[in-house]
């Protein structure tokens, strides 16, 4: 197995470091535009192997994508992160370009590899990397949801003081401060309503925690996070490469499911060796398939700036 990561900043390091210490392949390559970054932070990961100890190996690259050559999976994290009081969306200009460029030459030397898309903003960029791509839709996956539906049961372990393990929690829509959705009716703490532990307002508090959890890290760290982020595309590398078919909210293509077309949104799926392999059906009740609808509206807009 074989997986390269591009951009070796703040996410995509932390990405890589949690795939080699999960030994998720024997040889992962993480590769930047910027001179001497990626090889550097390969060396300082690989040389935590004895100390950690695994045997996965890891190289760098500056923009040498012969190095990626045979990738089974490709995670794209480069482009620039929002700073303090800027959306995700502000950063489509910039981050459409570099999307583009890197898919292409990424699937000229890795033809089979399943592409998993972070860069923000990531609904638009996952749209834009499969237009540009061609690939068959269950190949590209968009990370946000991993990352929001982490936040939010974050948030509602601290309101109701038990672990954050114990809760399932789902996080659908778009990755977006206002067009994520945190599903507060279908959150379990161990199989029961979260709501019989917390009342509607502290649900609510928390719903609202989650959909600003991005930008709260923002302001206090000055850039957006990479530990969580990170953590969370190593995750959904895990259960394609170890073919774990675990259900994962994923930004994917939609043909019609959740009463949506032409878009690439986050929904939940099964995810294994395949890429996406199925679209499963949470029976949204019509408060939650309105705020989809309405999170699909805020999406689609920002995809018909690529086109204009
Ligand atoms: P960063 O600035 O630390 O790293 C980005 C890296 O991309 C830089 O090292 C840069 O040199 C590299 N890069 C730029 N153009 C490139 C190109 N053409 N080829 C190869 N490398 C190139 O940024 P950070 O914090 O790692 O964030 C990366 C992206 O991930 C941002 O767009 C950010 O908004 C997004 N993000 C997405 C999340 C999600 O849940 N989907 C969560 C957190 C961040």
């Amino acid at each position: 197995m074989k997986i390269t990561v591009v951009g070796a900043g703040a996410v995509g390091a932390t990405c890589a470091d949690n795939i080699v210490r999960r030994e998720l392949a024997q040889e992962v390559v993480l590769l930047d535009i910027k001179e001497g970054l990626a090889e550097g932070k390969s060396l300082d990961i690989f040389q935590t192997a004895t100390l950690l100890e695994f045997d996965s190996k890891i190289i760098g690259s500056t923009n040498d994508y012969t190095k990626t050559a045979g990738s089974d999976v490709v995670v794209i994290t480069s482009g620039i992160p929002r700073k303090p009081g800027m959306t995700r969306e502000e950063l489509i200009g910039i981050n459409a370009g570099i999307v583009k460029t890197v898919t292409t030459n990424i699937l000229e030397h890795s033809p089979d590899a399943i592409v998993v898309v972070i860069s923000n903003p990531m609904d638009t960029m996952t749209y834009l990397a499969l237009q540009a791509s061609g690939l068959p839709k269950n190949r590209i996956i968009g990370m946000g949801g991993i990352l929001d539906s982490a936040r939010f049961k974050t948030y509602l372990s601290l309101a109701m003081n038990v672990p954050p393990s114990d809760l399932q929690a789902t996080v659908i829509g778009g990755h977006g401060d206002t067009t994520m959705i945190p599903l507060t009716r279908l959150a379990t703490y161990s199989g029961t309503p979260v709501s019989e532990y917390l009342s509607a307002e502290a649900l609510q508090k928390v719903a609202a925690d989650t959909m600003v959890g991005g930008a709260t890290l923002t302001n206090l760290i000055g850039t957006s996070a990479w530990y969580a982020p990170g953590a969370s595309g190593a995750l959904l590398v895990e259960s394609i490469v170890r073919d774990q078919k675990r259900i994962f909210p994923c930004c994917v293509y939609l043909e019609g499911e959740y009463g949506q077309s032409d878009i690439c949104l986050g929904v939940p799926v099964v995810i294994g060796k395949n890429g996406w392999e199925k679209i499963v059906d949470f029976k949204l009740n019509e408060t939650e398939q309105a705020a989809f609808n309405k999170s699909a509206e805020a999406v689609r807009a920002m995809n018909s700036v690529l086109a204009s």
